[in-house]
């Protein structure tokens, strides 16, 4: 009874832990100005350090008391509960494997790289770089092939290089950035969309010009904030990319020029900056690309007619452990955007795991810049090879 009582009083420590992290994912998740969010994360964080401590206190009690101590009626709904909650951090992993989908490729190549070795010990690095395991300094170049729905036959291998959360700041080397963008430019897509979070220090803003002016495609480069633009500096931010040749969607719909002319991509740095994009004004049929930062508009997305929506911001999570995968995400919808390739009805929605973030850790969770190559449906794909057939 007593070693049941250990092993519950143990579990249920890390079961109490799930309610304030589902509350830290969703409060970040908010509108809040930094300072706030600083505020909100200290009590919740100083919270799970109070509850950890007092249960392993009890547990070194009990462990080391001569006599069995008897259970008090509040110490036995306290485990009970505890106990329980450990099913939600079970509910949720099983949840992101489900939703996040691996089997919507036709074609998926991935490249792993890393800089570490190289880049570690460079003086513009901080120490966190250097600690085992850390994969800040890696990067996955992933080439995927993903049949869109409603995407018209003339526009069949369009290709997008999508990347997001550059977060630009002092401690990371601008060496690795410049590797970065070189395997971005190598990609040669037909559009690049990034997705927000370009810096958190105004000063690396500098950077902008040579990194992001060296990327070029046919059809444009196109951008939208993030949440640490806004906390940073976004007219900044706005101002160098604009520079730099990338055109602002925030709030926009705007004709894509590809040779279908039946394509409009639209921009959204809500709930922080500005507007939803008016969807609705852009004409009934047309394939709609969205780029937002967070994929929390998803179902705003799905419900106006997008058809493909990229995003970022949850950083794969940024840590994930096993079995339990991401455990932090600042999305209301927890780790379940946490990354990857999603399917919400018609529409596909890729979350990236973004390229670096404001903390330079990252376990089990590489940064990714990613080039997809769009491909209709097979039934449109049918209809162009032989419309008498189709019609029939
Ligand atoms: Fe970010």
């Amino acid at each position: 009874m007593q070693t049941l009582l250990l092993a519950g009083w143990m579990l249920a420590t890390f079961g109490w832990l799930r309610p304030i992290v589902a509350s830290i994912n969703y409060l970040s998740a908010q509108p809040y100005s930094k300072r706030l969010l600083k505020l909100i994360h200290v009590v919740l964080l100083g919270s799970a350090a109070i509850i950890t401590l007092v249960g392993f206190a009890v547990f070194a009690i009990r462990l080391l008391s001569p006599e069995a101590i008897p259970a008090s009626p509040l110490e036995m709904g306290y485990v009970g509960v505890g106990v329980l909650l450990t099913s939600w951090w079970l509910a949720d992993a099983i949840r992101w494997q489900i939703a996040c989908r691996t089997d919507l490729d036709e074609e998926r190549h991935i490249r792993r790289m890393s800089w570490k070795e190289t880049l570690q010990g460079h003086p513009e690095a901080s120490r966190w770089l250097g600690l085992p395991g850390n994969e800040v300094l890696l990067l996955e170049v992933a080439q995927r092939s993903i049949r869109c729905e409603g995407l018209p036959a003339a526009a069949s291998g369009l290709s997008i290089a999508h990347f997001s959360d550059v977060h630009f700041r002092n401690g990371m080397p601008l060496d690795y950035f410049r590797g970065v963008f070189e395997e971005l430019a190598r990609l040669r897509p037909d559009v690049y969309i990034f997705t927000g979070d370009l810096h958190d220090d105004p000063e690396c803003v500098r950077w902008v010009s040579e990194l992001f002016g060296s990327l070029h495609a046919p059809l444009g480069c196109y951008f939208v904030l993030g949440n640490h633009d806004w906390y940073a500096d976004a007219v900044q931010a706005r101002i160098v990319l604009e520079d730099a040749g990338w055109i602002d969607l925030a709030g926009r719909v705007l004709p894509l020029r590809d040779p279908s002319g039946e394509i409009v991509i639209a921009g959204t740095e809500f709930p922080w900056m500005g507007d939803l994009p008016p969807l609705s004004l852009s004409p009934e049929g047309r394939f709609r690309i969205l780029a937002s930062h967070t994929p929390d508009l998803w179902k705003w997305a799905s419900q106006n007619g997008v058809n493909l929506m990229l995003a970022g911001h949850t950083h794969g999570g940024q840590i994930r452990l096993p079995i339990l995968g991401p455990v932090f995400a600042p999305s209301v919808y927890g780790v379940r955007y946490a990354g990857g390739l999603y399917k919400e009805g018609s529409m596909s929605l890729h979350v990236s795991r973004g390229v670096s973030g404001r903390d330079r850790l990252r376990f089990g969770c590489t940064p990714e810049i990613t080039r997809f190559v769009l491909k209709c449906s097979p039934r449109v794909e049918l209809a162009k090879a032989s419309p008498a057939e189709a019609s029939h």
